[in-house]
C-alpha cells in the first residue's frame, strides 16, 4: 500500500430507500422516523410544497394514477409504501411485475380502498359489520332503509376520507344526496370512480374506537394499546390511549381482531381498524387503514415505538418495536387550522406554560377546518392530561380563553 496515497472514502454503505407515494403529513412522520434508521425516501408527491416534500430531498412530482409516473418513480425504491390509499392497484400490479416491493400489497390495499370489498370479506371471515347493501339509486336506499330502519349510513365505496363521502340519511326524502354529490381526492381533483355507494346500518354507538396493529413480511406483528377515538365533524380530533374504562377482556379481543385481520388479508406495515363500541360492550368494524393513520399520532411520543417507526421497520421486515406505553394515559388532540396563522411562533405561549407537553406541525397553510398538526400530552393523572393537550391545541387554533 502507498503511503502516498490520497485516503479514499470508504465504498457507500448499503442503502435503503423507501418510496411513498403521497406527500402529506403522514409521509413526512415517516421520513421523521426513516432519518433516525439511516433509511432514505424517495417521495412522490402531488405538488413541491406539500408537507413531506418541504423535508424530503428526493422528490419526484407527479400524479400517482399514472402508471409511468408511478413506474419511475418507484425503480429507484427498495420497497414501496403510502400516505394514502388511493392508487390504483393495477398500477401496484405492474409495479410487483418488475419485482418492486410493495407493501402493503395491491390485494390487502384493496380492502382499504374500497369499503365494499372490505365489507365482503369481513362477512367472510366473521368480522362483525353493520347490515350492509350496495345501493344503485335512490330508491334503493330508500328500500334499505325501510328494512333495517331509518336513519341509515350511506357512503362512497371508494375515495371518501376525513367524513366526505359518508352520509347519515334520516329518512326517505334525502336518499337522493349520496347519488348527486361529487367527490374531490386528497389531490383536489374530482374522483369520478367513486360512483358506488354503500348503504349500512346505522350503529348507534356510545364511542368509536381504533385498534392499531403493524404485521411485517415474515408475520410478526405487534399490537398497540387500543385507542378511544373522537370524531368531530368527520374528523378524528382527539385520541385517548388506553381507551378509558375499556375493560381489559374487551381491549385484548379488539387487538385480537385487528391481529386476525391483518393476518388474514396478508397486510405489511399498519393496519388500523375503526372500530364502533356499541351501548351493550360489543364492536362493530367501521373501516380499515392500511397506512400510519391519524389515531396512532399519539404513538410518537406515548409509546415506546411510534407508529411511523413500526411502519418503516415493517415495510423493511425489520423486527418490530415495543408498542408498549411509556406512561400511563396519553392524549392527542388534533390542531385544526382556525384562527392563528404563525403557529410555530405561538409555541412561545405553549412551551412557556408547559414543557412536558409535545407539539408536531405538519408545514402545511393553516386553512379553515385542516389538520396542520397536532399535540400529545401524557402522564399518570388522565385529567391532567387532557387538560393539557386540549389547552395547547386550541391555543394553537386561535383559542386565547382556552
Ligand atoms: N354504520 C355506521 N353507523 C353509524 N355511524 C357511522 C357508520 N359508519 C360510519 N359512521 C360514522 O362516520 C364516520 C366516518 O365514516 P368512515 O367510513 O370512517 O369514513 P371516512 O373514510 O371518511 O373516515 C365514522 O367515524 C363514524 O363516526
Ligand atoms: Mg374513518
Amino acid at each position: 500500500m502507498n503511503p502516498e496515497a490520497p485516503s479514499v472514502p470508504s465504498p457507500a454503505p448499503t442503502r435503503y430507500t423507501v418510496g411513498i407515494v403521497g406527500g402529506g403529513q403522514l409521509a413526512r412522520m415517516m421520513h421523521q422516523a426513516a432519518i433516525a434508521l439511516g433509511i432514505t425516501v424517495r417521495l412522490l408527491a402531488e405538488a413541491p410544497d406539500v408537507s413531506a416534500a418541504q423535508v424530503v430531498h428526493d422528490v419526484v412530482v407527479g400524479d400517482y394514477t399514472d402508471r409511468a409516473t408511478v413506474l419511475d418513480f418507484a425503480r429507484g425504491c427498495d420497497v414501496v409504501t403510502f400516505d394514502h390509499e388511493h392508487v390504483p392497484t393495477d398500477i401496484l400490479r405492474a409495479l410487483e411485475a418488475e419485482g418492486i416491493a410493495v407493501r402493503p400489497g395491491p390485494d390487502a390495499l384493496e380492502h382499504a380502498q374500497d369499503k365494499t370489498v372490505m365489507r365482503a370479506r369481513m362477512a367472510a371471515m366473521g368480522a362483525p359489520n353493520p347490515v350492509f347493501r350496495v345501493v344503485a339509486d335512490a330508491a334503493d336506499l330508500v328500500a334499505f332503509g325501510d328494512e333495517v330502519g331509518w336513519p341509515v349510513i350511506a357512503k362512497t365505496s371508494r375515495g371518501g376520507y376525513d367524513g366526505k363521502g359518508v352520509w347519515r340519511i334520516d329518512g326517505p326524502e334525502g336518499a337522493e344526496e349520496p347519488f348527486a354529490t361529487n367527490l374531490t381526492r386528497p389531490g383536489g381533483e374530482t374522483d369520478i370512480t367513486s360512483v358506488r355507494i354503500i348503504a349500512e346500518e346505522f350503529i348507534d354507538f356510545s364511542r368509536e374506537l381504533s385498534a392499531l396493529v403493524v404485521r411485517s413480511p415474515s408475520g410478526q406483528a405487534v399490537a398497540y394499546p387500543v385507542s378511544e377515538s373522537v370524531q368531530t365533524g368527520g374528523i378524528c380530533t382527539r385520541t385517548i390511549t388506553p381507551a378509558p374504562g375499556l375493560d381489559s377482556e374487551h381491549a385484548t379481543a379488539c387487538q385480537q381482531l385487528a391481529l386476525r385481520i391483518a393476518g388474514e388479508l396478508d397486510v405489511v406495515g399498519v393496519l388500523a381498524v375503526e372500530l364502533m363500541e356499541r351501548r351493550d360492550g360489543g364492536i362493530v368494524v367501521n373501516e380499515l387503514a392500511m397506512r400510519p393513520h391519524n389515531t396512532g399520532h399519539w404513538t410518537i411520543d406515548g409509546a415506546v415505538t411510534s407508529q411511523f417507526e413500526n411502519h418503516i421497520r415493517a415495510v423493511l421486515d425489520l423486527p418490530l418495536g415495543d408498542p408498549g406505553l411509556r406512561a400511563g394515559h396519553v392524549v392527542m388532540d388534533n390542531v385544526l387550522g382556525g384562527t392563528e396563522d404563525d403557529l410555530t411562533g405561538a409555541l412561545q405561549h405553549c412551551y412557556a406554560r408547559d414543557r412536558r407537553v409535545r407539539v408536531h406541525l405538519y408545514g402545511k397553510e393553516v386553512k379553515p377546518g385542516r389538520k396542520v398538526g397536532h399535540v400529545t400530552a401524557y402522564g399518570s393523572d388522565l385529567a391532567d392530561v387532557s387538560r393539557r393537550s386540549l389547552h395547547v391545541a386550541r391555543y394553537l387554533m386561535g383559542d386565547r380563553d382556552a
